[in-house]
């Protein structure tokens, strides 16, 4: 072997080992990028949770996060708040599957439907604490439910929009999803709120997948399709958003009745100008702050009840102005 052989052979060797500890390095970063550390190991706190949301850069869950991280630093806890950047369920799933392999001590999550949460759930728990918070999974072993009763919610608005309306609308539901178990109650509760309506009908039923645009794009189509329709319910957060900005952009705010739901800065907004004419607000910040407390105590031992509802009110314009961010931290 020449000299030359020699040379090019090491550089090669030395080469291909400095890549794989390249490789190696930055490979490890990447997949524990979302990853939570070990509970156990993390020092100067008492506990390690996580809270998973089904859409991390939703305004409505941001809230919810600023209660949680809220207790988390009273308590000296340390929260993570990781998940799906826009909503995805496999992603959902698989972020509580690896919080619960990463041995968090307390895994708060929503329990979006009975067919792919309760059986993930049911095994997360023999190994962390899972309280459902928003949403729950009422026939899974959850240890706890924090959030609104999402059927009595659904309800309020059903007679809200009854009284709004005098009794008489042609109304298209949007809603965030068909499948999960929260849509579902708010959906339900109002039909049998409008029930024994003679004068409402529930004209049309369509999905946003919790975004405004689908949202807009969903009541656009429905104002061409169903001109008879003049009463829209939106049952989360970014819906009556995304319908009102239709119904403001084709000059119909006078003809068209908009319920919705949450009270975030924007529907603050339709709401003063009248474009949507009612909300149902939650407590998000609670929920998060609330949350919290309550895996403590789970751990702790004492006694958690395990349904918390937290308060569900309508708000029209004649009640503003109010902090978006509602409960606690609005001092009520
Ligand atoms: C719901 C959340 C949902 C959000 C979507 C809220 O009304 O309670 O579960 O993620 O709307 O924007």
């Amino acid at each position: 072997m020449s000299r030359l052989t020699v040379v090019a052979y090491t550089f090669g060797v030395l080469f291909f080992l400095v890549s794989c500890a390249f490789s190696v390095f930055y490979g490890y970063k990447v997949m524990s990028h979302d990853l939570p550390e070990e509970g156990n190991e993390i020092k100067g706190y008492n506990y390690h949770f996580v809270l998973v949301p089904e859409e991390l850069d939703n305004d409505y869950w941001r809230l919810v996060e600023k209660g949680a991280q809220e207790a988390a630093k009273e308590y000296g806890v340390l929260l993570e708040y990781v998940g799906p950047k826009q909503a995805n369920i496999d992603e959902h799933l698989k972020t509580i599957e690896m919080s619960m392999a990463s041995k968090v001590d307390g895994i708060i999550t929503q329990g979006l439907s009975d067919e792919q949460f309760t059986p993930l759930i049911n095994r997360v728990v023999e190994r962390v604490p899972v309280i459902t918070i928003d949403t729950d999974a009422s026939n899974s072993n959850r240890m706890a439910y924090i959030g609104t009763d999402n059927y009595y919610s659904g309800y309020l608005a059903g007679k809200a929009l009854i009284e709004d309306t005098k009794g008489q609308a042609n109304v298209a539901i949007i809603t965030g999803s068909f499948y999960a178990n929260h849509q579902q109650l708010r959906v339900q509760g109002f039909r049998d709120a409008v029930m024994s309506e003679q004068g409402i009908k529930i004209i049309t039923m369509e999905e946003s997948e919790i975004s405004r645009v689908r949202a807009a794009e969903k009541a656009y189509q429905i104002l061409k399709d169903y001109p008879e329709v003049n009463a829209f319910y939106g049952t989360s957060a970014l819906d009556g958003i995304g319908i009102a900005q239709v119904v403001e952009k084709y000059k119909k705010t006078d003809q068209v009745y908009i319920i919705g739901f949450d009270n975030l800065p924007e529907t603050l907004d339709y709401l003063s100008k009248g474009t949507i004419k009612a909300t149902i607000v939650q407590e998000p910040y609670e929920m998060g702050y609330r949350a919290v407390q309550m895996m403590i105590d789970l751990i702790e031992g004492k006694t958690v009840p395990p349904v918390v509802h937290t308060n569900t009110r309508v708000l029209r314009a004649a009640d503003l102005p109010v902090s978006h961010l509602g409960g606690r931290e609005a001092g009520y």
